[in-house]
């Protein structure tokens, strides 16, 4: 039996199956890896985004910001296959959680555009938990008010850096910063999706950051079936019981198709 067959046989038999997911799901949509080619973080250097930076200068790191937002989200990008094979899976009840650590929420997307067809009775809404956040959001840290962020980049853009809001507090793209705690029930709740996980799929993720990147590890740890798919290796590669190196949008709808076959 081949390795996909083998993953979509755990699927089908599974009470619990996860999706982790990281820049790579997005890479064919067209948004930016941070790692590797051309990544992110070869044109920019983590530490302009630390939460430090950003108290102590906001002004610097909204300039910085303006630029990261043009290069990362200046497209329209839309989910692609493997987005919508999760999504689909979702739907027809065989994906508890999608935990990703992606900030331009294509899964949302994705799970509103193949929701109304639900096939599956049992099938509940599957969670889809941001660990890092969403960049389509800005917040307050003043008065805590979350608004969409398009106005606010606009903002920026032209000028207003930091922009505030009408409380007179500065916003801040809602997305975890380096150096910045994930909020502490998000990741109490991946911990435990992970712990109760019988299959638990990290998908276009280099798993290096942390405290994301011990989520397969600790499925494993709790007797799942851990399948990484992923054109790179990667550190968690030894936990893992499946490993595919090829492209997220030709596996991902290759497992769904088997799984509902
Ligand atoms: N199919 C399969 N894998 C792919 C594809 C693809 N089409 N395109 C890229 N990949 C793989 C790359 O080989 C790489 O290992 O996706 C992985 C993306 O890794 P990163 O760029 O490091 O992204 P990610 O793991 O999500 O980064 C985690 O780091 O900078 C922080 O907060 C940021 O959430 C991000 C976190």
């Amino acid at each position: 039996m081949d390795d996909l067959e083998r993953l979509a046989d755990d699927i089908r038999d599974a009470e619990t199956v996860v999706a982790f997911t990281g820049a790579g799901i997005s890479e064919p949509s067209g948004v930016p890896t941070f790692r590797g080619d051309d990544g992110v973080w070869d044109k920019f250097d983590e530490g302009q985004f630390t939460y430090g930076r950003f108290r102590r200068d906001p002004e610097g790191f909204w300039n910085d910001r303006v630029e990261l937002q043009r290069v990362m989200f200046d497209g329209e990008y839309e989910p692609n296959a493997a987005h919508e094979a999760l999504a689909a899976m979702g739907r027809d009840g065989y994906l508890e959680a999608i935990l990703t650590q992606n900030t331009d929420g294509l899964h949302g997307e994705a799970a509103e555009s193949v929701g109304d067809e639900s096939a599956a009775e049992e099938a509940d809404e599957t969670t889809i938990l941001e660990l890092h956040g969403n960049s389509q959001r800005v917040r307050c840290i003043d008065c805590g008010k979350r608004v969409d962020g398009d106005p606010i980049f606009e903002r920026a853009a032209d000028g207003e850096r930091p922009p505030t809001c009408d409380c007179g507090g500065v916003y801040k793209p809602d997305v975890v910063l380096f150096g910045e705690q994930l909020p502490g029930a998000v990741i109490q709740r991946a911990r435990s999706l992970a712990r109760e996980s019988d299959v638990f799929l990290a998908i276009g993720s280099s798993l290096v950051v942390e405290p994301a990147a011990s989520l397969p590890r600790l499925a494993a740890s709790s007797g799942a079936t851990v399948g990484i798919v992923n054109l790179e290796s990667t550190p968690v590669d030894g936990s893992a019981d499946v490993i595919v190196r090829e492209d997220v949008t030709d596996v991902l709808p290759a497992i769904r198709d088997l799984v509902e076959k």
